[in-house]
């Protein structure tokens, strides 16, 4: 069945549907520098997302301590025709505990540019095809952050900007001092994680108070969806509680059953059901595959074969939260 297009494949057509997280490459996340194994391992992975189709690699500077950049950047050396197959996404403004503070985020001018071209060092191109916000920062001044993306965007370093892990109004207060607008926000969403879309649904159900804080995301999936910004979902997997043979609480176990009817019924891996009901949001989110095991990453490719109803789509979010919806 033909895919509907994505939001980033307005600016970027070669956008895959499925995104590919690079979050588990590059071994451990100390100092230990990474090795062949980690390369192997990390060449393995990249080959199988290419086999299901994705074009767009996720990094962040932060991933193994920079070392998923820098084991990335090997495979583009050994195989130079990579970087001009593919949609390089990184992220920057979570700075690890040193001598001048505690772990912290950083959004300010210089850190932004700094960490951007430390990125392009490690990863060993030119530029990247879209560089993330992380997280928001309190301290953040977008005039700043404009000026940065202004500098590397004229440098050739970043073509496109997105975010991460921010609301509708995160957005909007960054976008009045923007040039560009944003093209992505990817934040945590799937059945493991229905905050995004409970604060929708349960607006009005009378419970508000008793669940601070989800109300904050009201309104982020619209605000992409009317702004063309590319929804790209981290967890999206949920980490295995409902793909795998066991589920670890309990509480998991009604929609890891129906996550395994599901995939019987349509002849689709369970990791296919996870990101097929992502995909039929009509935000068009663009599940990023966090697993670095290539059968794993192979059998996320059935999302591309499945096409949920509306009753199906219902049938596991109700299972996903526990309770019938209001
Ligand atoms: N923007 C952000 O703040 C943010 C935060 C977190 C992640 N991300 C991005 O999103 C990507 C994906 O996120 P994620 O890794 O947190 O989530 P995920 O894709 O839901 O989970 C991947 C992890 O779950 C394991 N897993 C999946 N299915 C399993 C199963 N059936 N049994 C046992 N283990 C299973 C994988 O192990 P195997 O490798 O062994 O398959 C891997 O460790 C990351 O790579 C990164 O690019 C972004």
């Amino acid at each position: 069945m033909a895919q509907p297009s994505l939001p980033l494949q307005q600016v970027l057509p070669s956008t895959s549907p499925l995104a590919f997280g690079c979050m588990g490459l590059g071994g451990s996340w100390d100092d230990a520098p990474y090795t062949e194994d980690h390369v192997a391992h990390a060449h393995a992975a990249v080959e199988a997302a290419l086999d299901i189709g994705v074009t767009l690699f996720d990094h962040a500077d932060i991933y193994t301590r920079g070392k998923a950049e820098s084991v990335f950047g090997e495979l583009m050396r050994r195989q130079p025709s990579l970087r001009d197959r593919i949609v390089l996404q990184s992220k920057c403004g979570i700075r690890f505990a040193d001598s001048e503070g505690p772990k912290r985020f950083d959004l300010s001018r210089e850190y932004i540019v700094a960490a951007t071209e430390a990125s392009l060092r490690r990863l060993g191109t030119e530029r990247l095809d879209i560089l993330l916000l992380h997280r928001p920062d309190p301290l953040w001044e977008p005039e700043e952050i404009a000026q940065a993306f202004r500098q590397l965007r004229e440098q050739g370093k970043v073509l496109h900007f997105g975010v991460s892990n921010m609301s509708a109004s995160q957005m909007s207060w960054l976008s009045r001092s923007l040039d560009q607008p944003l093209v992505v926000n990817q934040f945590e969403i799937g059945l493991g994680h229905l905050e995004p879309i409970e604060a929708g649904t349960t607006f009005n159900d009378g419970q508000a108070a008793t669940r601070p804080g989800s109300l904050a995301w009201n309104g982020t999936l619209e605000h992409c969806q009317q702004h063309g910004i590319q929804v790209q979902a981290w967890a999206a997997l949920a980490r295995g509680r409902f793909s795998g043979d066991t589920a670890k609480d309990p509480a998991d176990e009604p929609a890891r059953q129906l996550v395994h009817q599901l995939a019987q019924r349509h002849g689709v891996s369970t990791e296919g059901v996870l990101l097929a009901w992502l995909m039929r949001h009509p935000a068009r989110i663009q599940p990023v595959i966090g697993s670095s095991q290539p059968a794993r990453i192979r059998a996320c490719g059935d999302a591309l074969k499945l096409s949920l109803t509306r009753g199906e789509w219902y049938a596991l979010y109700e299972a996903a939260r526990g309770k019938a919806l209001p």
